[in-house]
């Protein structure tokens, strides 16, 4: 069987959305200052792309990383945490998580558990994408670009196997 990339999401649309979630976030801040946490390693370009969109202050960018798909196109269930997370960096503050995608849920909710440990005043989620056909722990997004349907994304930041991150649109893995 051979595997085809259908484009899903462009570059265009993304950018579309970047937009409008920057414009949701800085109303609801309305120039609060925000702690952006970042999970690895597949938000790294939508959340490099919208801190330069948003204009409430940010007081610090962190990353965590996590890991749950290992090198298959599906989550394996484990959901592996690797952080250096200073709870000073967190208590009191106003908390953006930024994922990439939010699928069985486990990794968003383990990231928001963290968070909550270090007892931030508030933490709101934003994803770009949303997968609830797979959803297995309930996860509430507080900004959330698109909902997908049970397609294997990729790009702009999403991998399979660690590949095609780099590709500026988001694409369904199809097999043929
Ligand atoms: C992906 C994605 C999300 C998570 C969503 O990360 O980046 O963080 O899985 O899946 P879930 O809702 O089923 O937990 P992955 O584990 O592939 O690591 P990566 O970001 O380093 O590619």
């Amino acid at each position: 069987m051979t595997s085809k990339l259908v484009p899903l999401i462009s570059e265009a649309d993304i950018a579309r959305a970047l937009q409008t979630l920057a414009k949701e976030i800085d109303q609801d801040y309305d120039g609060k200052p925000l702690v952006v946490v970042t999970v690895l390693k597949g938000a790294f370009i939508f959340a490099a792309d919208l801190i330069r969109k948003i204009t409430t202050p940010i007081s610090r960018v962190e990353l965590i990383r996590l890991s749950s798909y290992g090198s298959g196109t599906n989550s394996s269930g484990q959901v592996k945490i690797f952080s250096d997370l200073a709870p000073e960096a967190i208590i009191r503050q106003h908390v953006l998580l930024v994922e990439d995608i939010v699928d069985t849920g486990r990794s968003t909710a383990t990231a928001i558990a963290l968070l909550k440990q270090h007892h931030p005043a508030s933490v709101k989620l934003c994803s770009l994408l949303d997968k609830p056909a797979r959803r297995i722990v309930p996860v509430e997004i507080d900004y959330l670009g698109f909902t997908i349907e049970d397609h294997f994304a990729i790009g702009y930041g999403l991998d399979w196997d660690e590949r095609y991150r780099e590709l500026s649109g988001i694409y369904a893995v199809e097999e043929e």
